[in-house]
């Protein structure tokens, strides 16, 4: 089996499991214990919340541990709207179709449940929010702007920085969803601009259900959940501290290895890009050709049921992803390619192929050598459906 699916999620990396270990049994304790058992797990916590800061360039108080990217979006979007004293005193949320469903659908709950304004910005058809349209979404002074970094199904990158000065020139604060981006581009809190960032570590070799929220000083958020007052009283719960420590040493290691990753991915990536282009007819990119992810390409297929599609590749020995959820039989394209102005018969045929460090050449040779004959037997396969001869 090729896995081409490292936006989905990552396998932990070695040197980060090695980390994590010690702190599920030898060094157990709870970092709330007053005893050694407790401090040594402190510590713990203490030195991976550091790393962390050090990477995002931010005071080590300013990162807030959580389960993961869905509860730090969460936190800073439910937390901004319910602070009686919101930082700057219009409770408005400004964010985009194309986020994740952890920021669009907690914007639409925010709005139906609690009558939060929700301003939905328009995007450029490769997915971007355009400083433009910020500007103009931005009629009215103060609130919450929050715009991705990278975006999960078809890798665009927003220009977080441009869209950050804009926000702040009218008085609003700025969160950005790094989930994605974490694992490939730098995440400086400082030349991004931003309040707050959201991170999940099994996105960039660390494990799943660890993730962290970068809180800037001086915001008021309301924590979403009470208890014991860790986290500086902002996410109570026993800290999780082998997968915190894992977090932190994955983030490092992301960092630090960086360039390396970068140039191992993109020739890659750029070859499935070129190739599939060249070979598959009626097909198209999807998002922006240079400025998205070094490791995403997406794509959508004409007359294609994409869920058809991986279901072919699965047996074929490829697990990639799609951008459309089968709903009892009744497919409809994402929310993120249909924000793109796709039309139906090509959105249902979305594909994502997204590679990692141990992707290797021929992992690509032999997907690319599959791809356009399995593409032909899914548009086989749909004519059958809806009792279409095809001849010819
Ligand atoms: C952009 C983005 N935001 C948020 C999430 C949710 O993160 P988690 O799986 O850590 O809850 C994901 C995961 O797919 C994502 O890609």
């Amino acid at each position: 089996m090729i896995y081409l699916d490292f936006a989905a999620t990552t396998p932990v990396d070695a040197r980060v499991l090695n980390a994590m270990l010690p702190y599920f049994n030898a060094d157990y304790g709870n970092p709330s214990s007053i005893h050694r058992h407790g401090q040594k797990a402190e510590a713990a916590v203490d030195k991976a919340r550091e790393k962390v800061a050090a990477i995002l360039h931010c005071q080590p108080e300013e990162i807030l541990f959580t389960s993961g990217g869905t509860e730090s979006d969460n936190l800073a979007l439910r937390g901004f709207a319910f602070s009686k004293t919101s930082s700057n005193g219009v409770r408005r949320i400004l964010t985009a179709k194309t986020e994740h469903h952890a920021i669009s659908r907690t914007a639409e709950y925010l709005e139906r449940e609690h009558g939060i304004p929700i301003v939905w910005l328009e995007v450029d058809p490769y997915g971007a929010v355009v400083p433009q349209a910020l500007e103009r979404g931005m009629n009215e002074s103060g609130g919450l702007v929050s715009l991705m970094l990278a975006n999960n199904e078809i890798g665009t990158i927003n220009p977080v920085e441009k869209l950050s000065q804009i926000a702040r020139t009218h008085g609003a604060v700025v969160h950005s969803d790094v989930v994605q981006a974490a694992a490939y581009l730098d995440v400086n809190v400082e030349t991004l601009g931003v309040d707050m960032i959201s991170l999940g570590g099994h996105k960039f070799y660390g494990p799943k259900g660890i993730g962290a929220l970068y809180v800037r000083k001086g915001m008021n958020l309301v924590p979403q959940i009470s208890g014991g007052g860790q986290e500086f009283g902002m996410r109570s719960g026993t800290h999780n501290v082998p997968y915190i420590v894992g977090f932190a040493e994955a983030l490092h290691l992301a960092s630090s290895e960086r360039e390396f990753r970068c140039t191992h991915v993109k020739p890659l990536r750029d070859r499935i890009m070129g190739t599939v282009l060249e070979q598959v007819v009626d097909s198209a990119l999807t998002g922006h050709p240079d400025r998205r992810m070094p490791n995403h390409a997406s794509f959508v297929f004409k007359d294609v049921d994409g869920n058809a599609l991986l279901q072919l590749l699965d047996a074929a020995g490829f697990a990639c992803s799609s951008g459309s959820a089968c709903k009892t039989g009744n497919p409809e394209p994402s929310d993120v390619i249909s924000a793109l102005g796709i039309s139906k018969d090509w959105a249902l045929g979305s594909l994502r192929i997204t590679l990692g460090v141990s992707t290797t050449e021929s992992d690509v040779d032999r997907f690319l050598h599959a791809l356009p004959g399995l593409v032909e037997k899914a548009r086989g396969l749909k004519r059958k459906n809806h009792g279409d001869p095809g001849v010819n």
